[in-house]
Formats: structure tokens, sequence, C-alpha cells
């Protein structure tokens, strides 16, 4: 899971993610999360994605930000990106085809092929944090269900 910062939205997809995947008994599925940035490099999510998180029980607050690099494409068979800068920055850091076809828009795995962005709730209210919970939570909801199904093949 990858945004900016990786302090508001990838850390929340992450925490989600790993949260219903869990529920489903699935525990073997590796799961991270970093930033196109090193902005915020060492600092746990912010407390307001905490917070929000945490009313879902979903704990986040033993995360810590990191940059993502090209290592990740290959310690990872998916990559989700939360915007279109996200997906232009991840994207140029990929050196093959193959890894240019792991990343996607998270929001994709509902809306099909219509690149909508999970918006950045770092400068709004807490309206914004609840509203990203539920579009990510959407998203991470699907993709453990496909996973399920997969596991069950
Ligand atoms: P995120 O939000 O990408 O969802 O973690 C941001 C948090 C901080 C900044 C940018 C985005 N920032 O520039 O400090």
């Amino acid at each position: 899971m990858v945004c900016l910062g990786n302090i508001c939205r990838s850390p929340l997809a992450e925490g989600i993610l790993r949260h219903r995947l869990n529920e489903r008994g699935l525990h073997n599925i590796r799961v991270d999360s970093a930033g196109t940035s090193g902005y915020h490099t060492g600092d746990h999510p912010d407390a307001r994605t905490i917070q929000n998180a945490r009313k879902h029980q979903v704990d986040l607050s033993q995360l810590i930000s990191r940059q993502f690099t090209r290592h990740d494409f290959a310690a990872f068979d998916f990559i989700y990106v939360m915007d279109s800068s996200n997906y232009r920055d991840v994207i140029a850091l990929a050196q093959t085809e193959e890894e240019k076809s792991k990343v996607d828009l998270l929001l994709n795995t509902v809306w099909k092929g219509e690149n909508r962005a999970v918006p950045d709730p770092y400068y709004g209210g807490e309206t914004g944090f609840e509203h990203v919970f539920q579009l990510v939570d959407r998203a991470c909801t699907k993709l453990a269900d496909d996973l399920l199904k997969q596991h069950a093949l």
C-alpha cells in the first residue's frame, strides 16, 4: 500500500487489509505500506488516522513510516497506490513491464478502470478521516474476499 507520506492513507490500508485477512484466517500474506516521499520516515501514523481506525478495531499505533524503494517490486506481488500522483511516482521507479504490471490504484479493485483516488485527509477534518476509512475498507474487504476465494481453490 503506497501513498505520499505513509502516515495517513497507506498505513490505514495496511492495517485494514491485515485486519480483514486475519478475520478470514489468512495469516500468511505479507502486507506492508510505504510512502513515495521520505518526509515522514520513522514517524508513526498521523494521530487522527490512528484514532479513527481505533474506532473500527484497527490498531495502527505500532506502524512506522518508510519510503518506497525499487526493491519493493521484487518483494511484493501487488502494489496498490492511493492516487494518480503516487501511481506516476511508483511507475517511474519500475524497471520492467512486469514490475509496472504489479501497480494499480487501490480503488480500481472496487470501481474497475475508473481510476478513482483515495483523497488525502491530511489537511481536512474528522469527516475526511472517516470517509477515507470507509473507502479504503471497501477496497480492502474486497481484496481479502478475493484472496480467500483464491485460497480455497
Ligand atoms: P498520506 O498523507 O500521503 O496519506 O500519508 C500525507 C501526509 C503528509 C504529507 C503529505 C501527505 N506531507 O506532505 O507532510
